[in-house]
């Protein structure tokens, strides 16, 4: 008899984004990596922690960082967690609030990670699907189960839910709203602030995107105390390790540099936006460090194919509700002429 769980058997594995090898050389804009490398002070940090203290254990409390965090984001240390990349924390929180058999739900197309979390424990999975128009096709409130993610701003579509529409989720749920800020960095607003208003509401970043450490794997979480102490119980003792810490903590206390790359990378957006739509491409406006974009012949894949020949890696997804378009993750603005250029040799 086999004894796994059904629901781990059945399950498909998450497929991440490509990473080719160094040596195929690719212009790399498939997982919305920074084109930036981290903070000189980073790279600093991490080199002074890389020594003989790596025989001890890291602080399992992470102090460091997490002091770093509540300064940066205004709030106390004990309304924040560090997490191995928010997907360590988006696992935990619903390990936290969802048995075996209760509802997740989710918005119908957003982060695919969800799907897999909620199949790992065995839950009901919920979506809310958005129409071609980019609107809720029923109320969002209408889930009635433990813990709803909403990706905002969105991917990989990159517009944001306005911040009402938030607030009023909030208070309509019975269970836990996740707001997942993996891009807020790169917007205009954020949800910060309903954290404070809100016992339900959870908000999840990572240095990843904006503070260019997707290889270092740090996230974190700001919520209510109560939620935060629930989620330290439950997460891996030593989640963060002593170079992660030391990343973390110089990266966040490096204001500066992150203003200067997330600036950056705004205006190569919006200055890509508009030659996209000059070459006759429908794109979403964009409050993330990535572009949804359509060519005029709806035919993602030929473009992404296209691309790919030219050493240039964009991200295509099969999903039926996605395949018309490309996800272009914003480049140094170099890479971004490279791929102007390739897009109008494709034609
Ligand atoms: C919406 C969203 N949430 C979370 C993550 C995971 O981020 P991390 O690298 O911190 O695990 C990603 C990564 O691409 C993402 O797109």
């Amino acid at each position: 008899m086999n004894p796994m769980r059904p629901n781990i058997a059945e399950m498909a594995a998450y497929v991440p984004g490509f990473q080719p090898p160094e040596s195929q050389r690719f212009i790399k804009l498939n997982t919305n990596e920074n084109p930036f490398p981290p903070s000189p002070k980073v790279i600093a940090a991490i080199q002074a922690e890389a020594g003989a203290n790596l025989r001890k254990y890291p602080d399992a409390k992470s102090a460091a960082p997490r002091l770093a965090a509540a300064e940066v984001y205004g709030f106390d240390p004990e309304w924040i967690i560090m997490a191995n990349g928010s997907d360590e924390v988006l696992n935990n929180l619903i390990r936290c609030f969802a048995a075996e058999g209760e509802e997740v739900g989710y918005v119908h197309p957003s982060y695919s990670y969800y799907l897999t979390l909620a199949q790992i424990q065995g839950a009901k999975i919920r979506t809310i699907q958005l129409s071609p128009d980019l609107e809720l096709k029923e109320p969002a409130s209408s889930f009635q189960g433990k813990i709803f993610f909403l990706t905002n701003p969105h991917a990989p579509f990159g517009f944001s839910f306005p911040l009402p529409f938030i607030d009023d989720l909030a208070c309509r749920l019975k269970g836990i709203l996740v707001v997942d800020e993996a891009y807020a960095d790169f917007g205009d607003e954020n949800s910060l602030e309903l954290v404070r208003r809100h016992d339900n509401l959870v908000v999840t970043r990572t240095l990843s995107k904006s503070y260019s450490l997707a290889g270092m794997r740090i996230g974190l979480a700001i919520g209510p105390p109560p939620i935060i102490a629930a989620l330290d119980k439950i997460r891996d003792h030593y989640n963060l390790d002593r170079l992660a810490q030391a990343a973390a903590t110089a990266a966040l206390q490096d204001q500066d540099y992150f203003r200067f790359c997330v600036g950056q990378i705004r205006a190569t957006r919006e200055w890509l936006r508009s030659e996209l739509v000059t070459l006759g491409y429908e794109v979403i406006p964009s409050q993330t460090n990535f572009l949804f974009c359509i060519p005029p012949d709806r035919d993602g894949h030929r473009i992404y194919q296209g691309l790919y020949d030219r050493r240039i890696l964009v991200r295509h997804f099969s999903d039926p509700f996605l395949q018309h378009g490309l996800r272009i993750s914003i480049g140094s603005r170099e890479e971004m002429e490279v791929t102007l250029a390739a897009l109008r040799e494709i034609g």
